[in-house]
């Protein structure tokens, strides 16, 4: 059995003030722009322990499969099951089985708390341990997160951006999940510290054996972390398949156009990077 199972997902986001209400129209129309298909059908499979990453352009609808599978958000139609149990719209639901790490660690963290609060949280939440048990958790984590002991009692705000992701990845592990969500946790990083934090990541996915869903608009990324890779175009997931596959036979068009443009960003860089006179 699957790990998490996402079979025909559908998310229709109605404008407020929308005179169609819940009224559903047929797929692919907005005829009046009052009503937004975010995601159309979306069908994938992630076993235990896998990486899947998720790829596609702004607006694609990664965010919003990524939601659904977290809680956060009630789909319009569709099913996912995770450990065999079908997913409900209700955070939390799944005793911090399935945490996420988002793009902006500002503004995913409480900047009123300090560290030791802000990884203990989940674990308070989902009342795991007591009070010197979880701060001996917190420690370890900061620690596999390469964060100094000296830093749970300070705020975010006295954290650089990297310090502030990687305290966001100690909260996430906190509970132990046996899925982590990170969408674009790199993006608002710069380039040294994206490929530090991925490594990061990698490190921990294969200590601890989680699976993990790599949300990137960063084909190049997704290919090097990922074992599989899920292509979304306005809200379908085009193709899925290992990365090889992706990357040596892309099936959709939009696929090919992708791995096209990485080749000639490659090509460009390799032109820029040359010696002059050859
Ligand atoms: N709460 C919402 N209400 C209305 N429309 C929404 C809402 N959330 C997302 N959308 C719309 O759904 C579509 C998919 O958005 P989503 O955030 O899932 O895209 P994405 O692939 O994550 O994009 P990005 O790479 O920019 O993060 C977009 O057209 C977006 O405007
Ligand atoms: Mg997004």
């Amino acid at each position: 059995m699957a790990l998490l199972s996402v079979q025909d997902l559908v998310v229709r986001f109605h404008r407020r003030g929308s005179s169609k209400g819940g009224l559903r129209l047929p797929f692919g129309k907005d005829r009046d722009g009052a009503s937004v298909l975010a995601v159309n059908r979306a069908s994938f499979e992630l076993e235990a322990g896998e990486v899947l990453g998720l790829v596609g352009e702004s607006g694609s609808g990664k965010t919003t499969v990524t939601r659904c599978i977290l809680g956060i958000l009630a789909p319009s139609s569709g099913q996912i099951r995770f450990q065999g149990q079908e997913i409900q719209s209700r955070p939390g639901l799944h005793g911090g089985r399935i945490q996420s790490v988002f793009q902006d660690p500002m503004t995913s963290l409480n900047p009123r708390m300090s560290i030791l609060e802000i990884v203990e949280e989940p674990l308070r939440i989902h009342r795991l341990g007591n009070a010197p048990a979880r701060r001996r958790k917190v420690e370890q984590l900061l620690q596999s997160v390469a964060l100094p002991a000296d830093f749970l009692d300070r705020r975010p705000a006295e954290l650089s951006t990297g310090q502030r992701q990687r305290v966001a990845i100690a909260r996430a592990l906190a509970t132990d999940p046996c899925l982590l969500i990170a969408d674009e946790p790199t993006s608002s990083l710069d380039a040294s510290l994206r490929v530090y934090i991925l490594e990061s990541l990698q490190a921990l996915q294969q200590q601890q054996g989680f699976a993990m869903i790599l949300v990137t608009h960063d084909l190049p990324v997704a290919r090097c972390y990922c074992k599989r890779i899920a292509v979304m175009l306005r809200g379908e997931i085009v193709e899925i398949g290992s990365a090889q596959e992706i990357f040596e036979a892309p099936r959709h068009d939009y696929t090919r156009q992708l791995v096209a443009l990485v080749g000639s960003h490659a090509k460009e860089k390799r032109k820029k990077d040359a010696p002059s006179g050859l």
